[in-house]
Order: structure tokens, then sequence, then C-alpha cells
């Protein structure tokens, strides 16, 4: 069945309450939908300003937040609907890193605890020795050991160390799939490239796909594979990251790639300002394309329609510029 090597997420529609009671909705996501193949080791890239639905996105795809409309499909199951001991499965199968990783740790618990509470609890070994070996492979794969953690707390650990703690205590169930929200952009500058390394190595050597949240384009591009741009939670454009970058095609894009990869800064003030404002709700409400207030070839239809995943040689676009529409 060809659902079995896939995650589908199946025009996915989130509503959040906005107002002083929160009554009036807005589509914090709008019709998202993206395949997976799950036999194809991937760091796929999601990137997006601020408040562009990325973690709402993720928090989807974990399970942990339903959308109104729409389904994400795991091997053919609808995650939201399972149960015992599938659920346990899935749980298993996708493991989320944070932004903060002493957020991630209680200060006050010794972070061996969560190795020990994860190999025992979640995959279920009993046996001592295969509990210490576990644990200390997974340590080992990103540059730690188990004698290095013994007894420590978080705070005895620099935030890069923790990070890769964190990534070592999620690589504890063999997933599949790492979900990695921003798991960088608190760290110093020196420390990031090895944790990118690492998200390479868990690609590369553990053929695993990596769903990698970003704002930095740059390091977008030194692991990335493919990239999903999203906007006020539509999706604008997905497409192997070469390409994309090379010759993107849908206007935000185009904005966000020339304002932060243009190499002369005295340039960059030139392009279109991509960073929140008091618009942002206001373009959430937009029925059509979120972008058409700020797009230069915006034209009617962008205001009222939202416009269908378009197929550019090879990526998806979503303006109605690419549709023979006369714009
Ligand atoms: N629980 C919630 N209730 C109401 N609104 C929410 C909730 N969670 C997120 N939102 C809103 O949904 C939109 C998308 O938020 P989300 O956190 O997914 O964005 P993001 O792309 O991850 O942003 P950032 O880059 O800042 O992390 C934002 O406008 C946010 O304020
Ligand atoms: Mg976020």
């Amino acid at each position: 069945m060809e659902n079995e090597n896939m995650l589908k997420i199946e025009s996915v529609t989130k509503l959040y309450g906005y107002g002083i009671l929160g009554l009036k909705k807005f589509k914090a996501l709008d019709s998202v939908s993206m395949n997976v193949n799950l036999e194809r080791p991937k760091i796929a890239v999601l990137a997006g300003e601020t408040g562009s639905g990325k973690t709402t996105l993720l928090r989807i795809i974990m399970g942990i937040v339903k959308p109104e409309i729409g389904r994400v499909l795991y091997r053919g199951y609808d995650i939201h609907k399972l149960k015992g001991s599938t659920a346990r499965w899935y749980r298993k199968e996708v493991q989320p890193i944070f932004q903060d990783p002493y957020e991630a740790f209680n200060p006050l618990r010794r972070v061996d605890s969560y190795f020990y509470d994860t190999v025992t609890n979640i995959c279920g070994i009993k046996d001592k020795d295969e509990i210490m070996y576990r644990i200390d492979e997974s340590l080992r794969f990103v540059g730690l050991s188990l004698d290095r953690v013994s007894g420590k707390y978080p705070h005895e650990f620099s935030g890069g160390e923790l990070q890769r703690i964190s990534i070592a205590r999620a690589l504890l169930t063999t997933p599949r799939i790492l979900l990695a929200d921003e798991p960088v952009s608190m760290l110093d500058a020196t420390l990031r490239v090895g944790i990118l390394n690492i998200l390479k190595d868990l690609k590369e050597k553990l053929n695993m796909i990596i769903i990698y949240v970003t704002h930095d384009l740059s390091t977008a591009y030194y692991v990335g594979d493919d990239i999903s741009v999203m906007y006020r939670g539509t999706l604008v454009e997905h497409g192997p990251i070469s390409k994309v970058y090379q010759e993107p095609r849908h206007p935000y894009t185009s904005a966000l790639l020339n304002s932060v990869l243009e190499p002369d800064p005295s340039l960059r003030d030139k392009y279109p300002a991509v960073k929140p404002s008091s618009l942002e709700l206001k373009e959430f409400l937009i029925a059509g394309c979120r972008y058409a207030n700020r797009c230069p070839y915006a034209k009617e239809i962008c205001w009222t329609t939202l416009p269908p995943y378009i197929d550019v040689d090879g990526v998806n676009v979503r303006c109605w510029k690419h549709l023979d529409y006369k714009l």
C-alpha cells in the first residue's frame, strides 16, 4: 500500500481564538498539505517568520494539537485517532527536541534519570546491562557518554551539551522522525554547527528524517535537503532547497531570501520588510493569499481566493502568478 511509507499531512486547518474573549477565530494554519516519504532520509526545513504556524504544525504532527479540518496519516494511520499500543508505538516513532534545552529538563532532577525512565517505561527494557548499553550508545552518538552524564543536574552542562543530551534522549526510542523546533537558536554561534552536524549524522548514519524548524535561512541551506516556506499559516512554497534558493517562485520567498541573503548590507533595506508587525492578524484574516497585502503582483483574485498548490518545475507553489490568470 502506498500509504505505508508515508507521513501525509492532508489539508490541515487549525483555528485559534482572538479578541478579548477569544470567541472570534483565525486560521493559524490553512489547508497545509505535505508528504514525507519515510524511506528517504532527509532534513526537511520548515521556515517562516514568527507566528507563521511552524510550531503549531509540529504539535499537530506530534498529535498533541488536533486540527479542526484535515488529518495527518502516518503509515496509513490517522494519528489523532490512535489508541493503546498503536498510540504508544507512534510516540516512539516521532520524537521532538526543543529550542531551549534547559526547559526540557527539570533543574532539580538528575539528567540520567530521564534516560532510565525512557528506556524502562517507554522502550520496556528490563535487563540492566542492556539499559546501560542503550543509554551509553545514544550518548556516544552525540559525542558524550553515560560516564560523563551520570549523576549530574542540568545546570552542570553547557547549553550545547544539554541540547546534545536531549537529542540522545530522543534517540532512545529509535524514532523514524525527529522534530527539531529551532534547536540551535538559543545557542552561541560557535556551538551551532556542532548540533547541526549531529542532525546531518542522524540523517546519514541512522537514516532518519528530520523536520528542522528555523528562521535562519543560512543554517537551513547548510543542512537542508528541501524547504517548506510558511507565511501566516499557509505553506507558500515547497521544494528542493537548492531550486528554491536559486529561483524562488513565490513573491514572499523572494522577499525573504533577498532580505537575508543579500551579501551587501547597504542593499538589504531596499527589499520589502518581512518582520512581524501589527498587520499580522489583519493578514491572517485575508480570505485569499495572506501575502496579498505586501505583494507587488497582487490582483483581485489574490485577495479573495487562496491559490491551490501548483507544481512549477518540481517546486510546489501557492501563487496565482503561476496559473494563467494574467496578473
Ligand atoms: N494556543 C494558542 N492559542 C491561541 N493562539 C495561538 C496558540 N498557539 C499559537 N497561536 C497563534 O498561532 C499563530 C502561529 O503560532 P506558532 O507558534 O505556530 O508560530 P511559529 O511559526 O512557531 O512562530 P515562532 O517562529 O515565533 O516560534 C500565532 O499567531 C500564535 O499567536
Ligand atoms: Mg515556534
